[in-house]
């Protein structure tokens, strides 16, 4: 079983030439309302990935209309709702600007999500066979201590290290490698993590080995176009490439990379076949507007 426990948010998205710079002002035609939120963003590529009945959210939301709406979204692409909690108000909110080559800029209210904490894990939900799939949108404290239960449980914990706090600090950061199996993170993320171990200036391959050995875990560095690299706490490499796309929005191309990959390992896939179908469907993301809208479905996968 797949246990996600992270963020819901709406995501208003609004297209414009360029992404405005502080002190800037710039006007787009419109905006969109979309599901969104790390946590469950993951929880829908997940299951849209899986065969029925494998992925559960703990999460909460507000009694809000969003609220209603992302629970409603969330049941409708086969994600268990039953350990997704309500209030306080609001729901998680994330303020999206896309430009025209498809880059995007964030600003994440967290709201419910800040209230988010590991009592939503129902008591009895973990065992070995769960994959749990964490991320940085929900208090921190509160993810670790879930890492800690499912790994006590006889689990494996996939936690994509996304948006990399402000102040994080080094003691956190191996707090969260030592809880860790399988650390998944973007190029950014890579050279960051590896900056708070006390390398300054990797570039992100030597980062994901340093981290991958520091941690005594798998690292998966996600590189856009270059597909993903994997860094193996022995020392050993993985690539896999992602097919060439003209992309349309690369929101949540990350969140479907890691709900993918989390599907297959769940489902017993060698890691290697697992990233290849990760890498095809993070890519197919990124045809559609939208973070979960591209996801693709397991049929599509399967093509
Ligand atoms: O990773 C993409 C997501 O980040 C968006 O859906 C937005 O809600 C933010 O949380
Ligand atoms: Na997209």
């Amino acid at each position: 079983m797949i246990l996600v426990f992270g963020s819901v948010n709406i995501d208003l998205v609004a297209r414009v030439a360029a992404i405005p710079r502080p002190g800037e002002t710039v006007l787009a035609g419109g905006y969109e309302t979309l599901h969104g939120g790390k946590g469950a963003n993951q929880a829908v590529a997940a299951a849209r990935a899986s065969l029925p009945g494998r992925v559960t959210l703990a999460a909460r939301v507000g009694t809000d209309g969003f609220g209603a709406a992302a629970l409603k979204n969330l049941k409708a692409n086969g994600v268990d709702v039953a350990q997704v909690a309500t209030g306080p108000e609001p729901t998680g909110c994330a303020f999206i600007t896309v430009d025209e080559r498809a880059e995007n800029a964030i600003t994440v209210a967290s709201g419910a999500n800040g209230a988010l904490d590991r009592s939503a894990v129902a008591p009895g939900a973990l065992d070995a066979h769960t994959t749990a799939v964490l991320q940085m949108e929900v208090p921190f404290g509160e993810s670790l201590a879930v890492a800690r239960l499912v790994r006590a449980a006889g689990g494996r914990v996939i936690w994509n290290f996304a948006p990399v706090p402000a102040g994080f600090t080094a003691a956190a950061q191996n707090d969260l490698l030592a809880a860790t199996d399988i650390l998944v993170v973007n190029e950014h993320e890579a050279t960051a993590a590896a900056a708070l171990l006390g390398d300054d200036g990797l570039d992100f391959r030597a980062a994901g080995e340093r981290l991958a050995r520091a941690g005594d875990l798998t690292c998966i560095v996600t590189a856009g176009a270059e597909g993903a690299f994997v860094f193996h706490a022995d020392g050993r490499r993985e690539t896999a490439a992602a097919p060439p796309i003209r992309p349309v929005d690369t929101t949540g191309a990350g969140d479907t990379f890691v709900g993918i990959l989390a599907s297959g390992l769940d489902e017993g896939l060698p890691l290697r076949v697992a990233l290849t179908r990760a890498c095809r469907g993070a890519s197919l993301a990124c045809l559609a507007a939208g973070a979960q809208p591209g996801m693709p479905t397991r049929a599509v996968l399967d093509e």
